[in-house]
């Protein structure tokens, strides 16, 4: 397939492949740091993109990488293009709501984690199509919205079943699954003398054996309601011996140690970062301080959506990446803390609100996600790239924050097959 007619195409391709912004080969430096491509065009085959550039240059691409027309071309008269969007973390195995919790907190209430608890009793009470079928629905919203990698956790079933339901029906969807066994204590651990102990023994044990095999990540939730940081070591080290990636919830509801834990134990992401201290943003530079392109730091990953919906301050996204962290942006979409899975608003939000430009949040958004899931294969349109393209009914990125709640998407093209149009 090849589109024509792009107004602005963006590539995130000099941080996605370590290139010079302006590349002497194509004369054009039409490309700006972030990979913008004015009046561009792109050509997908064999489900990767294999030439982005500039649509004069297009007949001459098409030639040397295809060497024969294409199957289709397709003009979107003008709109703007962006990867599609990497959602590095969500909770979307569950059931029920908890839209009372909700209503309680707009009216002064405020959000705890132990709000948990009612999704794992709803969770554990359903059956696995109804599990599925709820799943499935999430992801295809997600997909409406732009979404073409997401992730996604158990953690709503805390018993060794349940946890292996949950990491089991969420590979049905996604290669990107993460074991949060140690989301928070269930309630027949909780409040007896050494019952989180306990309970961590458990996840460390038997359920992180019924689990890893579906999972390809291990979370913890390191917080004062949930997990110590002595707790959360153990479980993210079990998860790691066991083959298991590591990424962290921390520093959420307040500071704490997590957010050093990840970096100490070379997690790919640690996620929330609302509340951080001088020595933790310099930490989360320092992970990629003399780093290339392939280096494995720890990203910083911002839900705003959890601030949205639990009315607290938005993370420093500024103070981060004038420190030289490297940001991602994700949803988070859960019942709890943030029930939504657009990133178009994630970019809003952290635009209108969090000091963030655009061309920040969309990197942030796309590229950002992709480094939190230590991916190189999505989040970027360069030449090799996973043909993730979400096309927008508007001119420039720039609406996507500009035109908040506005059903932007106009086509999604999903591994190089048009899922969305
Ligand atoms: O990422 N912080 C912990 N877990 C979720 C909230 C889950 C819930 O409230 O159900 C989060 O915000
Ligand atoms: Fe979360």
């Amino acid at each position: 397939t090849l589109i024509l007619g792009i107004g602005e195409l963006t590539t995130n391709a000099p941080e996605a492949l370590g290139v010079d912004p302006v590349d002497p080969s194509t004369g054009s430096g039409e490309s700006d740091p972030t990979g913008l491509i004015r009046d561009a065009a792109l050509l997908l085959d064999g489900g990767r993109v294999v030439w982005a550039g500039p649509e004069r240059a297009a007949a001459a691409g098409v030639e040397e990488t295809l060497g024969r027309a294409p199957d289709r071309v397709v003009g979107v008269e003008g709109r703007a293009v962006v990867p599609g969007f990497v959602d590095s973390h969500s909770h979307l195995v569950f059931a029920g709501d908890r839209s009372a919790e909700f209503e309680a907190r707009m009216a002064g209430r405020p959000y705890a984690a132990g709000g948990i608890r009612t999704t794992v009793a709803a969770t554990r009470a359903t059956s696995d199509d109804e599990l599925r079928a709820n799943l499935r629905r999430h992801v295809d919203q997600a997909l409406a919205q732009g979404t073409t990698t997401l992730e996604t956790k158990s953690g709503y079933g805390l018993s060794v079943a349940d946890e292996e339901r949950s990491v089991r029906l969420a590979a049905e969807v996604t290669d990107e699954v993460t074991f949060l066994g140690a989301h928070v204590v269930p309630p027949e651990f909780a409040g007896r003398a050494g019952g989180a102990d306990d309970y961590v023994d458990l996840v460390v044990g038997d359920m992180l054996a019924a689990c890893a095999p579906h999972a390809r990540w291990v979370d913890v939730f390191c917080e004062t309601d949930a997990f110590t940081p002595e707790q959360s070591r153990r479980v993210l080290a079990a998860g790691a011996a066991a083959g298991l990636g590591v990424r962290v919830h921390a520093n959420q509801l307040g500071p704490g140690e997590g957010v050093r834990l990840a970096v100490d134990l070379g997690a790919a992401a640690v996620d929330h970062c609302t509340h951080l201290s001088d020595d933790d943003v310099a930490a989360l530079a320092g992970s990629w301080a003399g780093s290339d392109g392939d280096a494995q730091g720890t990203v910083a990953t911002l839900l705003p959506g959890v601030e949205f919906s639990t009315r607290q301050p938005y993370p420093d996204a500024r103070r981060l990446l004038d420190a030289g962290a490297v940001v991602a942006l994700a949803s988070d979409c859960n019942p709890g803390s943030s029930y939504t899975s657009s990133m178009p608003l994630m970019v809003a939000l952290a635009v209108r609100e969090m000091g963030m430009t655009v061309a920040e949040a969309v990197w942030a958004a796309t590229a950002g996600g992709a480094r939190a899931l230590r991916r190189d294969d999505v989040g970027h349109l360069a030449p090799g790239a996973r043909a993730d393209v979400v096309v927008l009914d508007a001119p420039s990125r720039t609406h996507l924050a500009y035109r908040p709640g506005v059903p932007l998407v106009h086509a999604v093209w999903h591994g190089g097959r048009e899922v969305v149009h």
